[in-house]
C-alpha cells in the first residue's frame, strides 16, 4: 500500500533542481517577450535564419519544395517552427494574444499540408499543428496534421529489403524517389502522432519501416551516420551514401547525428522496440564521444582549421530535447536519470552561453549553422535550432504541456 508520505518521498523523472527551474522559466519568459516583439512585423512571412546584423531573414510559407533545374530547393520548411514558438509562449505566459497569432499563422502554414514533394511536412506540422491540438483541443489543428501525415505516409517506397520514406522530390521523379536523408528520422513524430490520434496503425507501420531501413542504410559500423543515401529500389540495397550539408560524403555532419538520435528516441517511445533504444543510445554515445566535453559541436565533426570553429547550436538543442525524452522513457531508472542529466546540462549550457538576450539579435540561439557548403545561415540563429531549444525547455520546465508525452514514470526511492 502506498501511503501519502511514500508518495511524497518518490521523485518523478520530471523533477528539476530549483536553479534550473528558475533558469528555464526566465529563458522561456524572455523567449515569449522576443516572439511578441517580432510577430507584429512579420506580415505574411516567416523567420528563417538571422542576417549578420541579427535581424531575421524572412520567407513566405507558400514557398514549396521543388527542383529548379537539377538543383533541389527545400522551400520553406521553417514556417511551422514559428507557430510552435507562439504556442510555447502562450503556455509560459497564459496570454491569449499568442493563441490568436498562432491560429493566424497556422492558416498561412496549412496550405503546406498538401505539399507532397517533401518529408519536411513532418517538421512543419509536428512543431505547429500537433502542439496546437494538444494545447487547445481544437480539432481544426488535428485535421491539418492528419492531412500532412497522409502526404508523408504516401512517400513510402517499398523494396524487397524493406521500406523507406523518400525525402524529397515528386514521387515519380527517380532522383528523389531513390533517395532518403537522415533528417527524415526527425519527421517521423508526425506519423506516430497520426497513428495514436486516428487509431490507424498504418502511419506507425510506415514510420517503423523507415526507422528499420534507416538502421541498415545509414548507420555506419562506428555508429556515425550518412547524411543521405540512395537505394536501388529493385533490391533495397544502398548504392551510395553522400552529403549535402556535411563536409564530405564520409564525414560526420553533426546535425545528421542529432536527427538520428532524435528519431530513434521517438521510435523507441512509440514502438518499444529494443533495437531502437539500442540505436538511440549508440548514436548518442558516438555523438558524446566526438563532442569530447564541449557544449556545442562544430557544424561537421571532421571540419579542420578555422572551419572547425563554426559551431551548430541547433544540434545541441535537438540532442538536448532527445536526451530529455530518453530520460523520460528509458526502462532502466539509473540510466534514464543519467541521460536526463546530460540533456539538462546541454540545455542549461545553451541558456547560459548561447542565448541571444541582446535586443539587436532577433534569434534565440547564436551560432547555429544551416549549411556551411551552401553558405546559408552560418554563425546565425536558425528557426529550427530555436524551435528545438524551446521544445527542450518545455520538456524540462512543463513536461507534457507542449507536446503529448509518455506517462511520467515514478522513480522509487529518490527523495
Ligand atoms: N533539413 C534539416 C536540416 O537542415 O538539418
Amino acid at each position: 500500500m502506498t501511503t501519502q508520505t511514500d508518495a511524497r518521498s518518490q521523485k518523478t523523472r520530471h523533477d528539476l533542481p530549483a536553479p534550473l527551474r528558475e533558469l528555464f522559466d526566465l529563458t522561456l519568459a524572455r523567449v515569449a517577450q522576443k516572439v511578441a516583439e517580432d510577430e507584429p512585423g512579420l506580415g505574411v512571412e516567416f523567420p528563417y535564419v538571422t542576417r549578420t546584423d541579427g535581424s531575421w531573414d524572412l520567407m513566405p510559407a507558400s514557398l514549396s519544395a521543388g527542383y529548379q533545374g537539377e538543383a533541389w530547393s527545400h522551400g520553406n520548411w521553417f514556417c511551422g517552427f514559428w507557430v510552435g514558438l507562439l504556442f510555447a509562449s502562450y503556455l509560459r505566459t497564459g496570454d491569449e494574444h499568442y493563441l490568436v497569432w498562432a491560429r493566424e499563422r497556422m492558416r498561412l502554414v496549412a496550405q503546406r499540408a498538401d505539399d507532397g514533394n517533401t518529408h519536411d511536412i513532418g517538421f512543419i506540422f509536428e512543431s505547429s499543428a500537433i502542439p496546437g491540438f494538444h494545447i487547445t483541443g481544437d480539432d481544426w489543428y488535428a485535421q491539418i496534421a492528419l492531412r500532412a501525415a497522409d502526404r508523408l505516409r504516401a512517400r513510402l517506397v517499398t523494396t524487397p529489403a524493406g521500406a523507406y520514406i523518400a525525402s524529397w522530390g515528386p514521387m515519380d521523379d527517380p532522383r528523389g524517389r531513390r533517395s532518403s536523408a537522415i533528417d527524415t528520422m526527425a519527421n517521423l513524430p508526425l506519423l506516430y502522432w497520426a497513428a495514436n490520434h486516428s487509431g490507424d496503425g498504418s502511419y506507425r507501420l510506415a514510420a517503423d519501416a523507415h526507422a528499420a531501413m534507416t538502421a541498415k542504410g545509414f548507420i555506419r559500423p562506428n555508429d556515425s551516420t550518412y547524411h543521405a543515401v540512395e537505394y536501388d529500389e529493385a533490391t533495397g540495397k544502398r548504392t551510395r551514401g553522400f552529403t549535402f550539408q556535411g563536409l564530405h560524403d564520409e564525414s560526420d555532419w553533426s546535425r545528421g547525428q542529432a536527427w538520428a538520435i532524435y528519431g530513434y528516441v521517438v521510435s523507441y517511445r512509440e514502438t518499444r522496440r529494443a533495437a531502437y533504444l539500442d540505436l538511440a543510445e549508440r548514436t548518442a554515445n558516438y555523438y558524446l564521444a566526438r563532442l569530447n566535453g564541449r557544449l556545442v559541436p562544430p557544424w561537421d565533426f571532421d571540419a579542420t582549421g578555422p572551419d572547425a570553429d563554426i559551431k551548430d547550436t541547433a544540434t545541441t538543442a535537438a540532442v538536448a530535447s532527445a536526451l530529455l525524452e530518453l530520460g523520460d522513457i528509458h526502462p532502466d531508472e539509473t540510466v534514464a536519470l543519467s541521460w536526463r542529466e546530460r540533456g539538462l546540462e546541454m540545455l542549461a549550457g545553451l541558456c547560459r552561453e548561447e542565448f541571444a538576450d541582446e535586443a539587436s539579435h532577433r534569434g534565440l540561439l547564436r551560432n547555429s549553422c544551416y549549411s556551411r557548403p551552401h553558405r546559408i545561415g552560418v554563425a546565425s540563429a536558425t528557426m529550427f535550432g530555436d524551435y528545438f531549444f524551446v521544445e527542450a525547455l518545455c520538456r524540462a520546465a512543463m513536461p507534457g504541456k507542449f507536446l503529448p508525452s509518455s506517462a511520467p514514470v515514478i522513480v522509487a526511492g529518490h527523495s
